[in-house]
């Protein structure tokens, strides 16, 4: 019989990210307390704690008072110290090592996991129905014995209806077994969006907007721009814009994307958000509301790509020998326009962005792949074209930067005096 777990986490969003994840994936019962005099209270109380998982700013405490209670033994995971000499997570929202360590220490086997018996209908806390504007599954109340509907997939879920829930005694709704990881990725998501960047560790920020991103491409493909999706966009531009300035050199945040494993779209977005940050501040015609707008497309311009196999072409040769299947390529040619037709829609978009997303790959109607720029493109679209070029190269080189023979290319490769100002401010990019 597994003992209970104690989670110290003084943020809400934060507390119910780690115990939904900790309840689904390794079945632990996850106890919180946000204060010490918390901690204290609970160890008191209860004798079958197999497992404290405290936040940086709790864990010398906890330890000490671990320390000095030598009448039973209780692992303890830290999350985000620098110092601990124990076993720690560095990046808390990164959840596989979190799950890791704390099966580990609970004595959960891989086979265990695989083996948890999974009822037909999968229980989850009301509380986290409360974080969702609508669900992605069917969601079930059990009466009795008879789960009955309670919620429609892609309604909105009636607040009322939750709270009355809550007063006749439900504690928990129910998700066929089929559809709960669908669910908890998509709760999980949610839960992170609300979560402040101030509560977070640099590391933590980038997932964090990797993770938002993940879930605003899920929700305009479902439901296009809304003022929730718009919402949800600028916040997330926002932080990932101070999540590049948190880090002074390139080689400093691609690091920490490589460790962080992020998704090439992702990645990919970031590091373009760093690089045209840098020539929007030392072109001199740059100002901060074009550095808005060159961010904002960073973000949007290739949102109607799938995944990286999509997001690795640039030329119409690239996009004929690849294995996509004939849908996939027909979005990969169009990908520009589609970002470009969404972006009008955008309430207080930028001006001009749709443009220069229409035009990223040299093309002023968006649809296909250009390998001259002719004199029509505008120079903001140079200026992000070739930046993503720049990007792309650092990307695929990993580690192991060096963008001396990169520059080479590109002069040869752009030849006219406009784009030559531009690689010569490239060149000054701190590595
Ligand atoms: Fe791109
Ligand atoms: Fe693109």
């Amino acid at each position: 019989m597994q003992g209970i777990t104690l989670l110290v986490e003084d943020n809400d969003e934060l507390a119910k990210f780690y115990r939904l994840n900790l309840k689904v994936w390794v079945g632990a019962d996850v106890c919180r307390a946000s204060t010490i005099k918390e901690v204290e209270v609970f160890l008191q109380k209860n004798k079958n704690i197999d497992l404290i998982i405290s936040k940086a700013a709790f864990t010398p405490v906890v330890k000490k008072l671990l320390d000095a209670d030598n009448s039973r033994e209780i692992s303890h995971i830290d999350i985000g110290s620098r110092n601990f000499d124990g076993e720690t997570i560095e990046n808390g929202l990164e959840i596989k090592p979190l799950l890791q360590a704390s099966a580990k220490a609970l004595g959960v086997t891989a086979k265990d996991m695989a083996q948890m018996v999974v009822p037909d209908y999968f229980p989850l806390e009301l509380l986290y129905f409360a974080t969702i504007k609508e669900p992605v599954c069917p969601i079930y109340s059990c009466n009795d014995g008879e789960y009955v509907l309670v919620f429609r997939p892609d309604e909105d879920i009636d607040r009322q209806r939750l709270v009355e829930l809550k007063k006749s005694g439900h504690e928990s709704l129910f998700v066929e077994k089929n559809d709960r990881l669908k669910l908890v990725t998509n709760l999980t998501q949610e839960i992170v969006t609300k979560i402040k960047p101030e509560a977070l560790n640099p590391a933590e920020v980038l997932s964090a907007s990797e993770m938002t991103q993940q879930l605003l491409q899920f929700k305009l493909r479902r439901i296009g721009i809304t003022p929730e999706t718009a919402e949800l966009a600028k916040a997330n531009i926002k932080n990932m814009v101070a999540a590049s300035r948190k880090f002074p050199k390139l080689s400093k945040l691609m690091a920490r994307l490589l460790k962080n494993k992020s998704s090439y779209l992702y990645k990919h977005s970031q590091v373009l958000m760093f690089v045209c940050s840098h020539l929007m501040d030392h072109i001199d015609w740059g100002n901060e509301e074009q550095k808005k707008t060159i961010n904002f497309v960073a973000f949007f311009h290739d949102i109607a790509l799938e995944n990286a196999e999509q997001a690795q072409i640039h030329t119409e040769a690239q996009l004929k020998e690849s294995k996509l299947s004939k849908p996939e390529k027909e979005l990969v040619n169009k990908h520009a326009q589609i970002a470009a037709e969404l972006v009008v829609k955008f309430p207080h978009a930028p001006m001009g962005a749709d443009t220069i997303i229409r035009q990223h790959h040299g093309i002023s109607h968006g649809v296909g792949f250009s390998d001259s720029y002719g004199g029509n493109l505008s120079p903001m679209s140079v200026v992000f074209i070739l930046a993503e070029d720049f990007v792309d190269h650092l990307i695929s080189s990993g580690t192991d930067l060096n963008i001396e023979s990169k520059i080479k290319q590109m002069r040869s490769r752009y030849s006219t005096q406009r784009f030559q100002k531009i690689i010569d401010i490239l060149e000054t990019v701190a590595l």
